[in-house]
């Protein structure tokens, strides 16, 4: 069943009398219960998105096309009202940096019980205890004393796992975390990502995971979303997308990143140049001033995308080799033909 399905959204940012478009066609869908990647540079378009299903989107932006359907209602219709109603028990949010979207003056017993009593209108005695159990499952020992403390006596990923708690807090059908890991480092990330998609794949909870870095994401999520420079590029099951990206861009991303099975000695290859303005006016696809591949065609024509496919991409001249993840290099042609795993 679709929990939530983005068809065609676009997001405006409106400076005076100007206009830009700063997310366009953007289509993805997650099912219940499910996992899925949002991966791209920074300023690539994710964060919108999110901020545009929570309806949290700064003043200056409007989502100017298309359809958030959450359980088959648009969001973007909703009123104010119906919004509220679905910010924490059914929609949560987990953010990069937890400082900023934890209240320093509150203790975290406080955080963690405000949503359960104003929405699940849980007494203070049940909803304490709710978040003595909900510390526990994300591994925060000593329960009843911490309840007591600020976000001060916490480090980062202790921050980061008490976000996790109060966003589960409220048994919401759908988390978005945004970057939730960034902040901290390699081997807590890889903890916190393990953690958080364990609990939601347990608890039944759509999982949107939002992150620069596919190498992280991949075994986390079930299907991947590729953004470059507003638009999806390329979707696909995410062991699909790993082994064989077709998008050069995908493709540059997984060669840029380390993950757990690149063999030692092996070089990270970064991607040249950097991402178009948003402000400019850019012919074609708007990877092309980056791109080994491109051809006249992708100078003149935006290369469009079949958001329904299977795997989905969006380029004048997709790449059909597998990738050689040890060396970070496409696989050259065997004699037998076929393709290695990762
Ligand atoms: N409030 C805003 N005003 C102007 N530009 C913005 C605003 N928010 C985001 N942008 C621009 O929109 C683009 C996409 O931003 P964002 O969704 O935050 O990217 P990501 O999360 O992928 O790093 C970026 O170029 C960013 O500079
Ligand atoms: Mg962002």
């Amino acid at each position: 069943m679709t929990l939530l399905q983005i068809e065609n959204l676009a997001i405006d940012l409106t400076r005076g009398a100007q206009t830009h478009r700063l997310v366009s066609d953007a289509s993805w869908q997650l099912d219940a219960g499910q996992t899925l990647a949002v991966v791209g540079e920074s300023g690539s378009g994710k964060s919108l998105t999110a901020l545009a299903v929570m309806g949290l989107l700064a003043d200056e932006l409007t989502p100017a096309a298309g359809h958030i359907l959450f359980d088959g209602k648009d969001l973007l219709t909703a009123t104010d009202d119906e919004l509220r109603q679905l910010r924490g028990p059914q929609i949560a949010m987990v953010f990069q940096e937890p400082m900023t979207s934890l209240n320093p003056v509150k203790t975290i017993g406080y955080q963690l019980t405000e949503g359960m009593r104003h929405h699940l209108g849980f007494s203070a005695k049940q909803a304490k205890a709710r978040a003595l159990d909900l510390l526990e499952q994300v591994g925060i020992s000593d329960a009843k004393r911490r309840l007591k403390q600020y976000p001060h006596h916490f480090s980062g990923g202790m921050r980061q796992r008490v976000m996790i708690a109060i966003a589960l807090a409220c048994k919401p059908r759908l988390i978005l975390a945004d970057e939730p890991t960034t902040a901290l480092d390699v081997t807590i990330q890889a903890q916190i990502l393990s953690l958080l998609s364990r609990l939601c794949s347990e608890q039944g909870v759509g999982l949107v995971l939002i992150t620069h870095n596919l190498g992280i994401v991949a075994r986390h999520a079930r299907r991947v979303v590729v953004m470059y420079a507003g638009s999806v590029v390329e979707a696909a099951d995410a062991r699909q997308l790993y082994r064989a990206p077709k998008h050069p861009y995908t493709h540059g991303l997984l060669s840029s990143v380390p993950r757990m099975d690149t063999r030692k000695g092996s070089k990270l290859l970064p991607i040249q140049g950097a991402p178009p303005d948003p402000f400019d006016v850019l012919r074609g696809c708007r990877f092309n001033p980056r791109c080994q591949h491109a051809t006249d065609k992708c100078l003149t024509d935006k290369p469009l995308i079949d958001h329904m496919a299977v795997h989905a991409v969006a380029c004048w001249n997709q790449l059909d080799t597998p990738l050689d993840h040890t060396l970070n290099r496409p696989i050259s042609n065997n004699a037998s033909g076929e393709t290695r795993n990762p």
